[in-house]
């Protein structure tokens, strides 16, 4: 079964069947403030799931970024990754059961050889929504799966995503593969952990609204996700994924790096985290979204993987101040900059981030393991406090995860709880401070600032009409005399364009516009459409403001009652902030 080109395959084969086949979306979702990833290949194709017609027609197929950070404790082991490739292929209202599962089912048999005996399948056994999905069963048989080769699940296995997050979702069948060199069984247990999952077909008919009720979808859709690590190595024969040709290079210089051999159980565990760690850390820092190690978000798991792979390569003896980071990255970008490109574009800017971050970390990771030694060589009841678990967070950097995960190495608890209460207070009071200084600043100097304020609201709703949804704003900076404000978008805006947007926003101002602030539901606000720029900042409840039909944001304010107070909006430069970043400078007059 070797020497299979399994993403090629794929696509090819559907491509025999119709589908177009699309590029990977960013791995940082382009217009859902709700989520910090792509975890999935249908999450860039939701609008089209819910009816929206796709300018590529009804059936597509591609290759996916996908992050998924609810994995992250289980690395190191055989199968799971943060990052991960996912093949999937789409019927928007097109076809749907019959023709789904004997693709699957002639994909995996006739094209990837996979032998029909080591096959087994799962199917929804229905609930109150949906009745037990007979046809599905029926068509495997079909194809020729055998009967106790089929088990029917509940929701908790087979309705895709699951029955608490709203949006598109619906039963789904999932294919099993026997990765063990033991005696194959005739009947399928699903309990039993030698088979693994490689495939899940959803049938997507149903739309999860806000208020509970399961709406069905006009379309019947179908959605489907194939994982590329698991695959790739059931097709070369190994039962440890990091033994694939996906893996093998990087583990190889690992090997090479730390002198240290892989087989040796003592180093796998940690090379594998390495290995896994920073191919996300690649994909992560060099997506066009621009994002850098911080303290939220995005930028904090792009952190905590980084701390994590100098710790663990310190365990393997790795010089951690040397350049093993950027070898490792570089064999990365060079195997994946022919199915992503932004990787070579971006590759400087990557390179870097892990530079800066490694050359911060390292200078207090001694001093702060050595503090964590001698705090925890002293206790009494085995528990680490929330002093002791912030000050390795506030002075040495630790992520909390970090000192959990050194703590479990060592037989002792963290008081994880009390941590989130001191850091939730640390961060009001540095918000408090922060807010102090914004109001001082306009207190100094008033109204002009809160003329520019409500003026970036106006920008950012011109700049998604001129440029398109993909628009956010990504920071901002107000003195009297003008305002910066950037925005995520990839290219450097033509002077049409910027013509286009300036009008518009005179026309809004024209068009004296009230400005309203709504107090609301932070989930409600979301649902509405309303803009923010990060989420975790605002408590339940929060504050927008609606400019008519124009705008809405989340947002503390303050600002002017009624667009017509701005006078004349002219932008002055257009320029690159960082990658996919771009900021214009604006004054009114
Ligand atoms: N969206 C489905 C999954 O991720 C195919 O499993």
């Amino acid at each position: 079964m070797k020497n299979i080109d399994l993403k090629n395959t794929f696509l090819k084969f559907f491509e025999s069947k119709g589908h177009k086949i699309i590029p990977s979306a960013p791995i940082i979702p382009e217009n859902d403030p709700t989520c910090l990833f792509n975890t999935a290949g249908m999450q860039p194709l939701v609008p089209y799931l819910k009816g929206e017609k796709h300018p590529e027609g009804k059936r597509l197929a591609d290759v996916q970024k996908c992050f998924r950070t609810n994995d992250l404790d289980s690395i190191g082991d055989t199968t799971h990754h943060t990052f991960f490739e996912m093949l999937g292929n789409w019927s928007l209202g097109d076809y749907f059961k019959e023709d789904a599962i004997s693709w699957s089912f002639e994909l995996l048999t006739k094209h990837l050889n996979i032998p029909v005996n080591r096959l087994a399948v799962t199917v929804f056994k229905g609930n109150d929504i949906v009745l037990q999905d007979v046809e599905t069963a029926e068509l495997w048989k079909k194809v020729g799966i055998k009967e106790e080769r089929i088990a029917f699940l509940g929701e908790e296995n087979n309705w895709w995503p699951n029955m608490e997050l709203t949006g598109p979702c619906g039963p789904d069948t999932e294919i099993f593969y026997w990765r063990s060199n033991e005696e194959i069984p005739e009947k399928f247990d699903p309990e039993n952990e030698n088979w693994v999952e490689i495939w899940n077909n959803v049938f997507m008919q149903y739309n999860h609204e806000s208020d509970g009720t399961f709406k069905p979808l006009e379309n019947k859709n179908v959605d489907t996700g194939l994982g590329v690590e698991r695959v790739t190595a059931i097709l070369e024969g190994h039962t440890d994924n990091y033994k694939s040709s996906v893996w093998k290079d990087v583990i190889t210089k690992i090997e090479e790096i730390s002198g240290l051999s892989y087989d040796d159980e003592k180093n796998t565990r940690a090379m594998r985290i390495i290995a896994d760690h920073i191919r996300a850390i690649v994909m992560i820092s060099g997506d066009n979204a621009g994002i850098k190690p911080s303290n939220t978000d995005q930028g904090y798991i792009l952190r905590r993987l980084i701390r994590r792979i100098i710790r663990y390569a310190k365990k393997i003896n790795i010089d951690i101040n040397g350049n093993w980071e950027q070898v490792l990255a570089k064999i990365i970008i060079e195997k994946y900059s022919k199915y992503y490109s932004e990787l070579e574009t971006n590759k400087e800017i990557i390179l870097q981030v892990l530079k800066d971050e490694k050359i911060k970390f390292n200078k207090t990771l001694e001093k702060g393991l050595r503090e964590f030694e001698k705090a925890t060589s002293s206790l009494e009841n085995k528990a680490i406090n929330k002093e002791i678990a912030f000050k390795l967070y506030d002075t040495y950097g630790f992520p909390i995860e970090l000192t959990e995960e050194l703590a479990i190495e060592q037989g002792l608890t963290v008081d994880t709880e009390g941590f989130k209460e001191k850091f939730a207070e640390h961060q009001k009071k540095s918000r408090e401070g922060a807010t102090q200084k914004f109001k001082g600043g306009l207190a100094s100097t008033g109204e002009m600032e809160t003329k520019y304020h409500t003026a970036t609201h106006l920008l950012n709703a011109a700049l998604k009409n001129v440029l398109g949804n993909h628009v956010h704003q990504k920071g901002s900076n107000i003195t009297a005399e003008r305002m910066r404000f950037d925005f995520s978008h990839n290219s450097k805006m033509t002077d049409e364009e910027k013509q286009k947007t300036e009008d518009l926003v005179n026309e809004y101002i024209q068009m004296a516009i009230p400005v309203e602030k709504l107090e609301m539901k932070k989930d409600e606000a979301i649902a509405q459409g309303a803009e923010a720029m990060f989420l975790d900042k605002y408590g339940d409840i929060v504050s927008v403001y609606k400019i008519g039909d124009v705008s809405m944001e989340l947002c503390g304010g303050p600002h002017v009652h009624n667009t017509s107070e701005l006078g004349h909006f002219k932008i002055k430069k257009e320029e690159a902030s960082s990658a996919g970043v771009r900021r214009i400078k604006a004054i009114l007059e």
